[in-house]
């Protein structure tokens, strides 16, 4: 039994972290912030000069000193990053790597390590941004609002997650397999580390299409973003021909891009030859 006093001053935290805007309890246990010391020393470094401070800065020999440490410490997790994906030579060694992958700090913020789901058969996989709250609760990519209407989308052009038929079925992943913070955008370091894993990913899955949603698989994938002029239009990737189209977060925000967002599945659905008699045998 909690004495009455600590219980108050419990409570009183309580109410003071929902005051600074904690709205969530992400895991069951405190994290221990102190025992971090290695990042806390590191964050507690006097900031570096940034890129283009460190460019006209000129040294003895008049050449510009080495970029920022912290570049050069992105460098060797993406190098990492790159070594385990090449080693794992299955979906589930894959799974493994990433795991074991000690570079990307959301893995501390996040409950589960979200992967992918759908038939690593089908024809078509989909990339997403990042699991959401729900996501990150499930472990399981689009499960929430978004995922539903993402569901709800492929069932009308004949396809379906659950789906044992190759021809019919998806694949579903993100580019970041953690939850970020409050749902913000990936960073781009972020993308960096996590995207050797994910081209190791489309490699063993060896989908027909790839079908990126938003502007952080298209940034991820393609190098490029600017979703409302990159969607509905066909580029090519990996060798495979990619559609960049709305993500269904942003058609739930933004209902008059559904139109859009048809438009691409139709054009999916004719790459793919399925036609009206696809959906109605599901129905
Ligand atoms: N949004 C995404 O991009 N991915 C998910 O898994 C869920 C929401």
């Amino acid at each position: 039994m909690v004495p009455a006093d600590e219980r108050e001053a419990l409570r009183a935290l309580l109410e003071w972290q929902i005051e600074l805007g904690a709205d969530e309890a992400i895991g069951d246990r405190a994290v221990d912030r102190f025992a971090e010391g290695d990042r806390a020393a590191r964050d507690a470094e006097p900031a570096r000069p940034g890129p283009t401070a460190a460019a006209e800065a000129r040294d003895a020999t008049g050449q510009p000193p080495a970029a920022p440490a912290e570049a050069a410490d992105i460098d060797v997790a993406v190098a990492e990053a790159e070594a385990a994906a090449a080693a794992a030579d299955s979906l589930d060694a894959l799974r493994e790597a990433i795991a074991a992958y000690p570079h990307c700090e959301l893995r501390k913020g996040a409950r589960n390590l979200v992967f992918a789901d759908g038939n690593p058969k089908a024809r078509v996989m989909i990339i997403g941004e990042a699991p959401g709250r729900d996501e990150d609760r499930a472990g399981r990519p689009f499960v929430g609002r978004a995922g539903q209407l993402l569901d709800r989308m492929l069932a009308a052009i004949g396809l379906d997650r659950n789906a044992e038929d190759p021809r019919r079925a998806v694949y579903i992943t993100n580019v970041l397999p953690w939850r970020p913070p409050h749902n913000r955008e990936p960073t781009v370091e972020e993308i960096r580390m996590m995207l050797p894993f994910l081209r190791r990913h489309i490699e063993l899955v060896g989908p027909e299409v790839l079908v990126l949603m938003g502007n952080t698989p298209c940034q991820a994938i393609l190098g490029r973003k600017g979703i409302t002029r990159l969607r509905g239009k066909w580029t090519e990737a990996m060798g495979l021909p990619v559609l960049p189209t709305f993500h269904p977060a942003y058609l739930l925000r933004t209902p008059s891009a559904k139109r859009d967002a048809w438009s691409d599945l139709l054009a999916l659905r004719a790459r793919l030859g399925l036609g009206d008699s696809d959906r109605k045998e599901e129905s």
